[in-house]
This record gives structure tokens, sequence and C-alpha cells, in this order.
């Protein structure tokens, strides 16, 4: 889907198929170059990140390993609590692995701090995160993220893998809604 299907309920297009593309391969040199020589799992964090591993994998030219997980925050609306389930946990072991946890977006920092913690108490040889999506102004806790494509305004964004109601994950860029979207 591109934002020409999406009708009025685009507002903005911030990312540009091109431009996510373009990124993904600068990310992708970068990961390869630190992780030269050593093994790589990825963790992609289902939903929103399928777009994102499907092309960040991809871009690489090393073997990795991909493996998912599903969480869930419990809360009110749209905001993350911090308190997570886990809805789906991975399959494979990653005692002694270097993890690279994918994520489509860093909003207040409470989900990937609670993956981070979790993960690492696992015994990983290593924790990093890549992810596509950052929105500064919206940060709650401090996260150390290895990899970041772009830092974003404060606004409800979708495509990508990102979502309003579970619509619009599969619309190639990254938009902002018309506001009747948030009205019906
Ligand atoms: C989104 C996103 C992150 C989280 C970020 O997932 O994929 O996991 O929210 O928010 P936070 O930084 O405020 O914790 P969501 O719960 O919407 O699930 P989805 O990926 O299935 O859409």
């Amino acid at each position: 889907m591109d934002a020409e299907h999406m009708g009025e309920d685009l507002e903005r297009v911030l990312l540009t198929e091109d431009a996510i593309a373009d990124r993904l391969g600068e990310l992708a040199v970068a990961i390869e170059r630190d992780y030269a020589g050593r093994d790589l799992l990825l963790v992609g964090v289902l939903k929103g990140a399928v777009m994102m591993m499907a092309d960040l994998a991809r871009a690489l030219t090393r073997d990795v390993e991909m493996d998912w997980m599903a969480v869930s925050s419990y809360g009110s609306g749209t905001k993350s609590s911090g308190v997570v389930r886990i809805l789906k946990d991975l399959d494979g072991d990653v005692t002694g692995r270097n993890v690279l946890v994918v994520e489509d977006i860093i909003d207040s920092g409470l989900t990937l701090s609670w993956l981070l913690a979790n993960l690492r108490s696992r015994g990983p040889a290593s924790v990093e995160v890549v992810a596509l999506l950052r929105k500064p102004e919206s940060i709650q806790v401090p996260i150390e993220v290895a990899y970041v494509g772009f830092d974003i305004p404060s606004e409800f964004v979708v495509g990508y893998g990102l979502d309003y109601a579970q619509r619009y994950r599969n619309l190639r860029v990254v938009a902002t809604l018309a506001p009747h979207v948030y009205a019906t």
C-alpha cells in the first residue's frame, strides 16, 4: 500500500520508501562492522518490527539467525504502561548469544526497557538494540540504543509495520494520520 492509496486518511509522509531503505542499508553496514567474527541473533518484536526485520536482515551480507517475541503492554489505550506480558517467547535459547533486538519504534521506552532486562537475565553474550524510529521527546526511561534509524517528533505515526487499531501496517512509507481518522 502506498501513500496515494490512503486517500484522505493521510496527513503527511515522514519517511519515504527510499529514505527507509537507504537508512537500513547504512545500519546494516554498521552492524556488520560491529559484529564481524561474532554470531548474531536478530530478535524481532512482533508485530510492528516485521517489515524492518525483513528488510534489515536482507540488507545484511552475512548470515544471521532470526527469532521473534510478542509482548503486550498492559495499560489503557495507546499508552504503554511498562508492565509487559509475553504473548510469544523466543523459540531458541539465547545463552552465550549476541542478541540484537529489532524494534520498529521506541516511544516511552517502557516496553524495551522491560524486554532488555528480561533478555539480559537469560545469560546472553550481549544484548543491543536497533530501532527504526525513536521519539526523543517521549522517552520516560533511559535506554541505550546502539542503532537508530530516525529520531522523529512525538506524533502518532503509522506504516512500515506501525499500526493504528491494527490498520496501515502494510503502508510502504511512515506517515501521520489525518485527525478525522481518530474521530471515527
Ligand atoms: C509498539 C512498538 C514497541 C512499543 C513502543 O508496539 O512496536 O514495541 O509499542 O512503545 P513504548 O516505547 O512506549 O513502550 P505495540 O505494543 O503497539 O504492538 P505492535 O508492535 O504489535 O503494534
